[in-house]
């Protein structure tokens, strides 16, 4: 079998971080979900990956590089356009030739492998195997219908009107009569070639097509809150290490949960799990709550986070209230200014969100 990795299109829901980076590389506890991704095919035994991208296809490649640092052979399939999933399907043809595939979306966090269900349907003789999640917000994501003997009644696209609470996961199995059904299918109304489309098209014309049920978490990481969850379910699942190179000193408490990545300095601070400090980070006199995952080379001096994501380096220096909920992108810095006026400044990127509390508390 080979795997298709669907890693292009804009992002703008994750704008600001987005902005200037592709939201497949945006880490959850310190890995970029792509790389997740990736490490979740190769460890179902899939060694050739095509990966589709769109205009973020050089920050893709140079993170990426060839997929030997993952133990795999990755190639570049370019898509002029996020004209649907169906489209970055159907250009991936001569990529994935005859063979069965899975085609897995970039911005997808899923719990557990996808190794049983490969292998499942590597050895059946279905078309199509669905991965599918009960989710309490289905019209923000493909529905599916299914008839009393759990096989497939129908599948739609984002419905206002869901006719079940059955997402369909970016997750996707197929043999090559999926290349007929996107080369049959018309765009729907948003303009998009829907893989939803296609795979109803298979059910339609009567192939088998098999929809299994997952039973743990999956995330969509479309928008900032979706990217915190799938960070505080990530942590909960990581192995704490202490890396040897760490500092933490005397005067501070780490708790089990903890991963210190290399480098990482803990001075006089209080960190509780899960949570992780990444690569050379420095965090002095301040308290890491559960749940958050400082990436590398950045400064936490004096300050309180809880379940945030902080990425490279960034500071957070001297904020006299705990900041919780977050997401701070690259090179940013937030700290407290004794200079008057005593006012709030800032310097904003665009589609920025600021939330502060009432000033009486
Ligand atoms: O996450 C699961 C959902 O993914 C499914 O339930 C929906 O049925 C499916 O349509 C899809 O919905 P989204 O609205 O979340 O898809 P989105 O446009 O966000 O694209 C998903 C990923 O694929 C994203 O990383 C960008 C990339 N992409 C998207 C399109 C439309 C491409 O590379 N090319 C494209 O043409």
């Amino acid at each position: 079998m080979k795997g298709l990795i669907i890693s292009g299109g804009k992002g703008t829901r994750l704008y600001p971080l987005s902005y200037t980076r592709a939201k497949q590389l945006i880490p959850v506890a310190n890995k970029p979900v792509l790389f997740r991704v990736i490490e979740m095919i190769r460890d179902a035994g899939i060694d050739e990956i095509g990966i589709i991208i769109g205009d973020t296809g050089p920050e893709i490649r140079s993170a990426v590089g060839d997929g030997s640092q993952f133990g795999v052979r990755v190639v570049y399939i370019e898509q002029d356009a996020p004209r649907g999933l169906a489209h970055a399907v159907k250009i991936a043809h001569d990529f994935i030739g005859d063979e069965r595939f899975v085609s897995f979306l970039g911005d997808n966090v899923i719990e557990g492998g996808i190794k049983d269900l490969i292998r499942q349907f590597a050895d059946s003789d279905w078309n199509s195997q669905i991965v599918l999640k009960q989710v309490k917000d289905p019209s923000r994501f493909g529905v599916a219908a299914l008839n009393d003997d759990g096989s497939i009644n129908h599948l739609v696209e984002k419905p206002a009107d869901p006719p079940s609470d059955l997402a369909l996961v970016g997750i996707y199995m197929f043999d090559s009569n999926v290349f007929t059904a996107c080369d049959s299918i018309e765009p729907s109304a948003r303009g998009e070639l829907e893989i939803t489309d296609a795979i109803q098209w298979l059910v339609t014309n009567g192939y088998t097509v098999f929809p299994y049920v997952h039973p743990g978490w999956w995330i969509d990481t479309g928008k900032a809150p979706d990217m915190l969850e799938a960070n505080a379910y990530v942590l909960n699942e990581i192995e704490p290490t202490i890396a040897p190179d760490a500092q933490i000193d005397d005067d501070s408490e780490v708790d089990a949960r903890v991963v210190v990545q290399a480098g990482a300095q803990i001075i006089n601070s209080v960190v509780r799990g899960p949570s992780i400090i990444g690569e050379h980070t420095v965090i002095k006199d301040s308290f890491v709550g559960p749940f958050t995952s400082i990436y590398h080379n950045v400064t936490i001096e004096n300050s309180e986070l809880s379940r945030c994501i902080v990425l490279e380096h960034s500071r957070v220096l001297n904020i006299p209230q705990r900041i919780e909920d977050s997401m701070i992108g690259r090179q940013a810095t937030l700290k407290m200014d004794t200079r008057k006026p005593r006012a709030l400044k800032m310097n904003l990127g665009d589609y920025t969100r600021l939330w502060l509390p009432p000033s009486n508390g």
